[in-house]
């Protein structure tokens, strides 16, 4: 086998790329940047990854009996090539920590995942260690560097072009919350939908349910400016500077309609949901997110049409002063979904005129409990 040719022909497999460390008999951190890394069996939890015989760093990881992996992310090209270079202090110019085993968990990067050698097999001119884990994190959602054709790069999905950078933690929360959406909307026969905040603008990151109507702004990656009076919940659960910010975005407004804002923060907070009567308003949406084609944030004059749509609307819209909340048919209801700090990270929402028999209370009941399976869901996955 022509040793070039294989090379040339797996390199159009791409993989992840990490820094396995550990800490050698002198106390001093040691690495190595590898490609091999794999998940291997979840009951009991094990990994692998394929060190070269000739490698130098890993018979003092082989001493050590334990390894951190440390996944890197797009800008640690840097730690890879310095990982990836034989001999030297490879820590020189690193921060970094020792994880639960000692092993070095290095600053910036996606996650770790420290473990102790269980087993190591010969394979040719490699060896394949397996690793039991011990323990694991993601600590920043930051994407990973990924390795292919001897180049680096990062991971663009092909399924939704709103996928931005700023959108990879709202969809891993999308991800986890679906399934709880769907038993709901399936429960109720009706559309349920999550929005998430990013930074200046509002994103549906997920639909479920039979969307009979096009009224509402169903499109998944669709934004529309996070300003008032719109986005109560997430202003409401805000520490004081980030409500400032969305206070300010509503522009130059009178006394009135500002303290009517203040009024609805506060009401949305003590009710612990938000309800609005929807006025043919998503409808007005819904054609200006059309209008703007794309679902990537909303090209100029699209945003300034909807931020003098939004402007239009009462300041109370979102916990209007209802008769009988009990009975009375709304556009939608929102729920916050906490973050670990309490902040609100996304809502989940209900269209309510598509509730048959359910009241405004009953079906917040149903929202709440959806809620608080995806905040359990959420902290399971460190977000
Ligand atoms: C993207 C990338 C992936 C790599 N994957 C592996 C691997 O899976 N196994 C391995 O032994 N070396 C791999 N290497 C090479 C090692 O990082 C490097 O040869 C080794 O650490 C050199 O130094 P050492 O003698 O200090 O161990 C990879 C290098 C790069 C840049």
């Amino acid at each position: 086998m022509d040793s070039q040719y294989f090379r040339r022909v797996l390199g159009n497999f791409p993989t992840g790329v990490v820094a396995i460390t550990s800490v050698n008999g002198s106390g001093a951190p040691v690495g190595m940047a590898v490609g091999s890394f794999t998940s291997v069996s979840l009951t009991p939890p094990l990994v692998a990854f394929l060190p070269d015989k000739a490698s130098t760093t890993w018979p003092q990881v082989r001493d050590s009996g334990s390894f951190c992996v440390n996944i890197l992310g797009s800008e640690q090209e840097t730690v890879c090539r310095t990982m990836a270079t034989g001999g030297g202090d490879k820590f020189a110019d690193l921060g970094w920590r020792p994880s639960g085993s000692g092993s070095p968990v290095i600053d910036g990067v996606v996650g770790w995942i420290d473990c102790d050698i269980e087993t190591v097999h010969e394979a040719g001119d490699h060896y394949i260690v397996i690793g039991r884990v011990r323990d694991m994190e993601v600590i920043d959602s930051a994407l990973p560097l990924l390795f292919f054709r001897s180049g680096y790069g990062r991971f663009t999905p092909l399924s939704l072009s709103a996928w931005d950078n700023d959108l990879i933690q709202p969809m891993r929360m999308a991800d986890l919350a679906r399934g709880h959406m769907e038993d709901l909307a399936q429960r109720l026969s009706t559309e349920c939908f999550a929005t998430a905040p990013v930074d200046e603008d509002l994103v549906l990151i997920a639909a479920a349910g039979v969307i009979r109507s096009r009224k509402l702004v169903t499109r998944v990656g669709g934004r529309i400016p996070f300003m008032p009076p719109l986005g109560t919940i997430f202003a409401a659960y805000q520490p004081g500077p980030g409500q400032d910010r969305w206070l300010a975005r509503s522009g130059n407004r009178s006394a009135e309609y500002r303290a009517q804002l203040a009024a609805t923060l506060v009401t949305v907070k003590s009710r612990g949901y938000s309800v609005d009567l929807g006025h043919g308003w998503h409808t007005q949406m819904e054609e200006l997110m059309a209008s703007a084609g794309a679902q990537h944030g909303p090209a100029d004059r699209t945003r300034a049409d909807m931020v003098h749509s939004i402007a239009d609307l009462p300041a109370d819209f979102e916990s209007p002063a209802m008769a009988d909340p009990v009975s009375q048919p709304v556009g939608t209801i929102n729920v916050p979904v906490f973050g670990r700090a309490g902040e609100a990270v996304m809502t989940l929402s209900l269209l309510g005129t598509r509730l048959s028999d359910e009241s405004v209370i009953a079906a917040v009941k149903h929202l709440y409990e959806a809620a608080q399976r995806v905040e359990t869901q959420l902290r399971r996955a460190g977000l």
